[in-house]
């Protein structure tokens, strides 16, 4: 399939998929609950690391309907931006979140593999978005990422992984699924470290796995910016 069928077929999908917790999340609105419980603890841990991050801002990746940012960010962040391509979703997410909260900050209509974060992150949360991403385009968005984090900033990745070593393609809206090894290499790819990772538990067993990640610049980068300064 060429790279622009895997992308429009994608975006399609999600113009025809109702602004709502389940339209977002396929069917499986029973499951934003716990989904959010484990993003919270995961969240937590790493606000406790000795070097951890900021809560002045956070950016909210594929954010749908502002699910994770209402739920995750908010009540953490002092502002939240989103990001996202279907711009139903965002005029839905400003709705929810808006009115209600004067934390919601920039909202960004366009794909991440077109995306270049213009602000300091103390956290990028990214979650069940970047298998619609080709790898080329996931590392050069991941590279773009790590160079928008703020002192001790933090990329969480929480995404499927096949129990398989194989690649899953997801025919109906057009992403993949990654298997762990093909996960590292592709942080590694991006010079991230992974500091923190878990598997989120409590999920139906008919789903893929979902592990949280955290990355951080590794020292390839921290060197760099050392002799560049
Ligand atoms: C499974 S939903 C998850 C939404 C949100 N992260 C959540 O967990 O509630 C996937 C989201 O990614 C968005 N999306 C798909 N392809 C994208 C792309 N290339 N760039 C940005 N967003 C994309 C869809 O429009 C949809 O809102």
């Amino acid at each position: 399939m060429s790279e622009n069928i895997f992308y429009t077929k994608a975006a399609k999908y999600w113009a025809n998929v109702p602004a709502t917790i389940n339209g977002v999340l396929g069917g499986y609105e029973h499951i934003s609950g716990i989904d959010i419980k484990g993003s919270k603890a995961f969240l937590n841990d790493i606000l406790s690391l000795k070097n951890a991050p900021g809560t002045e801002l956070a950016l909210d990746c594929g954010a749908g309907i502002g699910r994770i940012a209402q739920y995750l960010l908010i009540p953490v962040f002092d502002k939240v931006d989103l990001v996202e391509q279907e711009k139903r979703f965002l005029s839905v997410a400003k709705r929810r979140i808006g009115e209600l909260h004067e934390r919601l900050g920039s909202l960004y209509n366009i794909g991440l593999q077109h995306f270049t974060p213009k602000k300091k992150y103390d956290v990028i949360w990214c979650q069940w978005v970047l298998g619609h991403l080709n790898d080329i385009d996931l590392i050069a968005f991941l590279v773009r990422c790590k160079k928008a984090l703020n002192t001790n900033g933090v990329i969480v990745v929480k995404e499927n992984i096949t129990a398989s070593e194989e690649i899953e393609y997801d025919d109906e809206d057009s992403s993949v699924a990654r298997p762990y090894k093909l996960m590292q290499l592709i942080f590694k790819e991006a010079n991230l470290e992974l500091i923190k990772e878990s598997v989120q538990d409590g999920f139906p067993d008919d789903i893929y796995k979902v592990y949280l990640f955290a990355l951080v610049p590794n020292d390839l980068d921290k060197k760099a910016f050392v002799l560049a300064s």
